[in-house]
């Protein structure tokens, strides 16, 4: 089995689910709120394990209450938490979330220890990451630490997957030119590409002026559109699914941890999003982030309910 290393953030998700936001100076109460495991690193991470891959973690983790639990989670579904390390004196990352009554969400993140990891970070796990298939990566990070694994992975002739979320105006052309796959969602897009993305057109022109730029591969994930491909293998759409959504916080991380775990298996790109559409689909039909991550089984019921009652 291929091996995946994840570079990035781990958070922990404080979930309120509100009738509406409150305003300035408003106390108001909400109906639920739930505790879990999350942040983009980590949630991208459990879902390339759920779906089957041996994956290696990189991150960093505070100082408090918070920090057992993110290893013992990460632990839980078999992931190689070697570097997975304590900051003294930093607080863990948290991120408060707020999931609408349509199922969006409104999320605040406070990175703590996440700062910590930098390029140093990455030449401390050298000899392990070498021996890994893909490498993923987000935003949540110091960017030095992001364009140091970007540089790694070049060097080291190691295929690169960056998730560019959130969302960060002006990134660095060089790194972003060395990518072999880039994984925006349609913001994403617009804002590294400085060109509108507002339907299919519109978003294969952006994806193809950054191909111009020296990316390999552009996945844009649509939401209930699902995803558009441009790349070096040609153009095509996934069509999405339309599910019962309850929940979307996490979906975009589902998708990429199981594109990543599929792709670095079978290099078959296309099959790939086809499951990664599928695997995200089913997280918005349950709450939480990791917590929506389907197991196997329950990966493999939600996708014969569907061939029983096809979606359009
Ligand atoms: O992508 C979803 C994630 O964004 C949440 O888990 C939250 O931690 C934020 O990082
Ligand atoms: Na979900």
């Amino acid at each position: 089995m291929s091996r995946i290393a994840v570079i990035g953030s781990n958070m922990v998700d404080l979930v309120s689910y509100v009738d509406r936001m409150p305003l300035e100076g408003e106390t108001l109460e909400a109906p639920r709120f739930v505790i879990g495991c999350g942040g983009k690193g980590a949630n991208q991470a459990i879902a390339a394990a759920r779906t089957g891959a041996d994956v290696l973690f990189i991150t960093r983790v505070g100082d408090d209450i918070f920090s057992e639990q993110t290893i013992r989670n990460l632990q839980d579904s078999g992931i190689d938490t070697k570097y997975v390390k304590k900051s003294p004196g930093f607080s863990s990352g948290v991120a408060p979330i707020f999931v609408h009554p349509d199922s969006h969400n409104s999320i605040l993140i406070i990175k703590g220890a996440n700062r910590c990891l930098n390029a140093a970070s990455i030449e401390e796990a050298a000899d392990d990451i070498q021996k890994c298939a893909l490498i993923v990566l987000q935003l949540e990070v110091e960017l030095e630490a992001v364009y140091a694994a970007i540089d790694f992975g070049a060097r080291h002739h190691i295929p690169v997957l960056l998730n560019p979320a959130p969302a960060i105006a002006d990134l660095d052309e060089n790194s972003i030119g060395k990518l072999d796959f880039l994984v925006p969602n349609e913001t994403e897009l617009s804002l590294i590409s400085g060109m509108p993305v507002t339907s299919t057109e519109t978003t294969r022109l952006a994806a193809r002026a950054l191909l111009a730029k020296g990316v390999k591969n552009v996945i844009a994930t649509l939401g209930v559109q699902g995803a558009l491909y441009v790349g070096q293998e040609g153009e095509w759409v996934v069509p999405g699914i339309t599910v019962q959504a309850v929940d979307t916080t996490g979906a975009g991380d589902a998708f990429v941890g199981c594109f990543a775990r599929f792709w670095s298996e079978t290099r078959d790109i296309r099959a790939a999003m086809e499951k990664a559409v599928l695997y995200s689909a089913c997280s918005v039909t349950a709450c939480g982030t990791q917590t929506s991550y389907p197991d196997p089984l329950k990966f493999q019921e939600f996708q014969e309910s569907l061939s029983k009652h096809p979606h359009p």
